[in-house]
């Protein structure tokens, strides 16, 4: 008698996922996706696992009739809150594929073709911010954890003698992420005022070095998530020389913008600076989930990371291994759908998305203060832009905002600026239709 397969195949039912990937791509997402209450999907799913499994045809229809009409579709055109996404349709079909091959790209032995490849779309970032031929890292799952092990690496280089406490030295336009690594680390948090615009004052930057011994980094912002400001790079990155500490510059929404030839001057300075991060998965026209975490001299890297153990002494310890650079082992090739969009589209196609998207935000920001009752408080800085609407209170805002979402018009949402509440629109999509936006904010006169 043959042993019982646990796992059987079933090609019908492959073929028919397949098929429907296939067609979303090509389709794109429903923007009214994710407006059913949580309520109605905990009622709908119910007890999914049971002893003998309920086969692959209904596990998946709930996947596609229950699970992904209860998800946020934020790589629709419509989405403009938070830090959206906007996959290419090469990079979403590369994914898929991806998947299928199952790669091991935590080490050279396991992925060397990918992680070749995967290093190819660092090198491109690299170049465009002015950094050596050498510079490199890994791609890591987001913003967060590329912060966490760039600061990490710089508490490891800090040369000098052992203060009572580290610190990172940032704006107060940081990502959460930089509060959420301080923690990690258990490092304290200088936090420096800001101009208008939401750059950090670095006169202020300046004071804190001198009046702070335990400064061991400096996270400037290329991009802050809440208003888009860049920071002055090279104003940062000649205080991180002078005081002997590392600059990390966090990138994840806004470094994207060194697609773009016009834009690149934005970030002077960056050449300069030890490591930067990056999310393809943002602005760079790939999926979820990517962070390029790159060190301009990745040696820095390799000295605080990577992992030793008896059933690692087999590999090549001399050779590429992506575990070496960032906290963690085990990674999927998560760089490869944006080299292949890379590759398949070029650099051009890169630099006219961002352009498109940079267009768009401007437009939106013109129409905005071309209409009655909506004033454009702030940008668009990159492609990040707050405004008000007059007749509208907080909880008027937040009304309006849920009814487009929930209609699947748009999903805008107000954030906090100076202590006032505004609506927030961050463009990441080329397909975003100015037009079709500024009818749905006249809504608000
Ligand atoms: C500037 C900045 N840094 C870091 C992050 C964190 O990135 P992730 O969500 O990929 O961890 C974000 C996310 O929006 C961000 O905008």
């Amino acid at each position: 008698m043959s042993a019982s397969v646990p796992f059987p195949q079933n090609q019908r039912a492959l073929q028919s996922m397949m098929d429907w990937a296939e067609q979303l791509i090509i389709d794109g997402p429903d923007p009214r996706n994710g407006a059913r209450p949580f309520s109605h999907f905990t009622g709908t799913l119910g007890q999914t696992i049971t002893p003998d499994g309920m086969g692959w045809e209904q596990a998946f229809a709930l996947f596609t009739d229950e699970i992904v009409p209860s998800t946020r579709p934020f790589h629709h055109p419509t989405s403009l809150s938070f830090v959206a996404a906007a996959p290419s349709p090469a990079s979403l079909g590369l994914d898929a594929a991806l998947g299928a091959a199952e790669i091991f790209a935590g080490n050279w032995d396991g992925g060397s073709g990918a992680i070749y490849a995967e290093n190819q779309a660092l090198s491109w970032l690299a170049t465009l911010a002015g950094w050596p031929e050498n510079a490199g890292g890994v791609f890591v799952s987001g913003g967060t954890l590329g912060n966490l092990s760039a600061l990490h690496a710089a508490r490891v280089g800090w040369s000098g003698p052992r203060p009572d406490r580290f610190a990172i030295l940032c704006s107060t336009e940081a990502h959460s992420s930089i509060r959420a690594v301080a923690s990690v680390m258990d490092v304290d948090m200088v936090e420096v005022a800001t101009d208008p615009e939401g750059r950090i004052r670095l006169d202020e930057a300046a004071a804190a070095l001198a009046a702070h011994d335990g400064i061991f980094a400096i996270v400037a912002n290329a991009g802050a998530t809440n208003c888009g400001a860049v920071d002055d790079l090279r104003g940062l990155t000649d205080l991180a020389r002078q005081y002997g500490i590392w600059c990390h510059v966090d990138g994840a929404y806004g470094l994207a913008a060194m697609a773009d030839p016009e834009a690149r001057p934005l970030f002077h300075g960056i050449e300069q600076a030890d490591s930067f991060v990056v999310d393809p998965h943002k602005w760079l026209f790939a999926p979820y989930d990517s962070c390029a975490l790159v060190y301009r001299d990745p040696s820095r890297g390799a000295a605080a990371h990577g992992q030793r153990g008896a059933y690692l002494d087999t590999l090549d310890h001399d050779a590429w291994n992506p575990s070496d650079f960032a906290l963690h082992l085990s990674r999927r090739a998560r760089g490869l759908p944006f080299w292949f969009s890379l590759a398949a589209y070029g650099e051009r196609a890169y630099a006219t998305a961002i352009r498109q998207t940079l267009d768009t935000a401007g437009k939106i920001a013109e129409g905005i203060a071309a209409t009655d009752g909506l004033d454009l408080v702030l940008g668009p800085q990159l492609s990040v832009l707050l405004f008000r609407a007059v007749s509208h209170d907080a909880g008027a805002l937040a009304a309006w905002a849920e009814t487009n979402r929930r209609s699947g018009a748009l999903l805008c949402l107000p954030t906090t600026w100076h202590g006032e509440t505004v609506l927030r629109i961050c463009v990441v999509n080329p397909s975003t239709d100015p037009d079709e936006v500024l009818a749905v904010l006249r809504t608000l006169q």
